[in-house]
């Protein structure tokens, strides 16, 4: 039975399939739970939408554990299925708008023209640019103070590479006073219209807000971070290529998209007993494809996915629009790779930047 371990060097060290080798693979979690990895786009996919796997772990048997947060966090969309999903969903919606997120564009050109003009030289682009750009794009989409924001990232940082249950009590503490500021002083943010989001005689709860925006705080981050710098890498080492390909072969999730089905279910002739985890690997699904399921398919597909792309287009029109001449500074072999089965990123970009 393989472990299932992270990336190094670049190369993925995770089970992946050979031809002749099966669509599916048991393979044990960091955790020592078992899981299944689905690895082929069709079943991906179709796993993605099926109602019969659960997102919540009410539903699970297995020793998976997962993120451990406060319960008013932990009722997120991400672990609910409907109807509490559906209707979340839906308030969610009429607040995450199009509209919103077209009018994020000239802010986002702003503040990758900002951390740009900061830099010269040698840089580790991950963190003068792909880590703070996407976390202060979200904070301000969130509507919080501009002063804030380095504790925002501390804390994310804490509770994504440590799960520092500090990191989440600052983060749930924090996110209580904000939509109490904003239910007194509604402003032009996504806060102040999730609060003010209805559906008929329905609106969100005080738990479901406070989980919403660290959802949306937390996906819109950690993603964003590493889809930007994967395809800066990407475009150093291979030259452009479109948005589309980028999220094929950039794409930041590993094996996070994990489910639990609520029958005994069958997938690549395989039946998984009720209960067990299923990791929906998207990365394998895209290498087999000439398409992706980055954003995931079905009723969970990524709420921020408008957002997501306009980032990754703004960050990389303005980074070889003002450096065109930028270049790895260390060979590809040399990078470090951050060691997690949820997230395929980087530690570190170093580049020598020429205007
Ligand atoms: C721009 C900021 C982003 C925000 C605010 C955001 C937010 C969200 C939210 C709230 C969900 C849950 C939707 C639901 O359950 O109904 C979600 C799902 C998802 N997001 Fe994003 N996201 C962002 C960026 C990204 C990026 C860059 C990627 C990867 C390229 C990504 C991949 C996904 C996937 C795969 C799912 C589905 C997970 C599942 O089915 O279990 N997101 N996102």
């Amino acid at each position: 039975m393989a472990v299932l371990g992270g990336f190094a060097g670049g190369e993925r060290v995770s089970p992946r399939r050979e031809k002749g080798e099966a669509a599916l693979l048991k393979i044990t979690l960091p955790d020592g739970s078992e899981a299944w990895l689905v690895t082929e786009y069709e079943d991906v996919r179709a796993g993605l939408a099926d109602p019969r796997l659960s997102l919540s772990k009410d539903n699970a048997t297995s020793r998976y554990t997962g993120f451990k947060l406060p319960p008013a966090l932990d009722r997120n969309l991400l672990n609910l299925d409907p109807p509490d999903h559906t209707r979340l969903r839906r308030l969610v919606g009429g607040a995450f708008t199009a509209h919103r997120v077209a009018r994020m564009r000239d802010k986002v050109g702003a503040i990758a023209d900002k951390l740009l003009g900061d830099v010269s030289g040698t840089v580790d682009l991950m963190a003068a640019y792909a880590t703070p750009l996407p976390v202060i794009t979200i904070s301000d989409l969130l509507g919080a103070p501009a002063d804030r924001i380095g504790d925002f990232r501390a804390w994310t940082d804490a509770l994504i590479t440590q799960g520092s249950r500090d990191a989440v009590a600052n983060m749930y503490r924090f996110m209580l006073d904000l939509i109490a500021a904003k239910r007194a002083d509604p402003g032009d943010d996504l806060i102040s219209a999730m609060i003010a989001a209805r559906d008929g005689d329905d609106r969100l709860s005080e738990d479901e807000l406070l989980s919403l925006a660290f959802l949306i705080l937390w996906a819109g981050y950690e993603n964003s971070v590493h889809l930007i710098g994967n395809s800066i890498l990407h475009t150093l080492t291979h030259g452009p290529t479109d948005i589309e390909e980028l999220l094929r072969v950039a794409n930041p999730n590993l094996h996070a998209i994990r489910r639990f089905p609520i029958d005994d279910i069958d997938i690549g002739g395989q039946t998984i007993p009720k209960g067990q985890t299923v990791l929906l690997d998207i990365q394998s699904a895209n290498e087999s494809a000439a398409k992706h399921l980055s954003f995931g398919a079905g009723i969970h597909y990524c709420v921020g996915a408008p957002l997501a792309r306009l980032e990754l287009e703004i960050a990389l029109d303005r980074l070889f629009g003002t450096f065109p001449e930028v270049s790895l500074a260390v060979s590809p072999d040399a990078l470090v790779w951050r060691d997690s089965i949820r997230s395929r990123g980087l530690l570190a970009l170093p580049v020598t930047l020429t205007a």
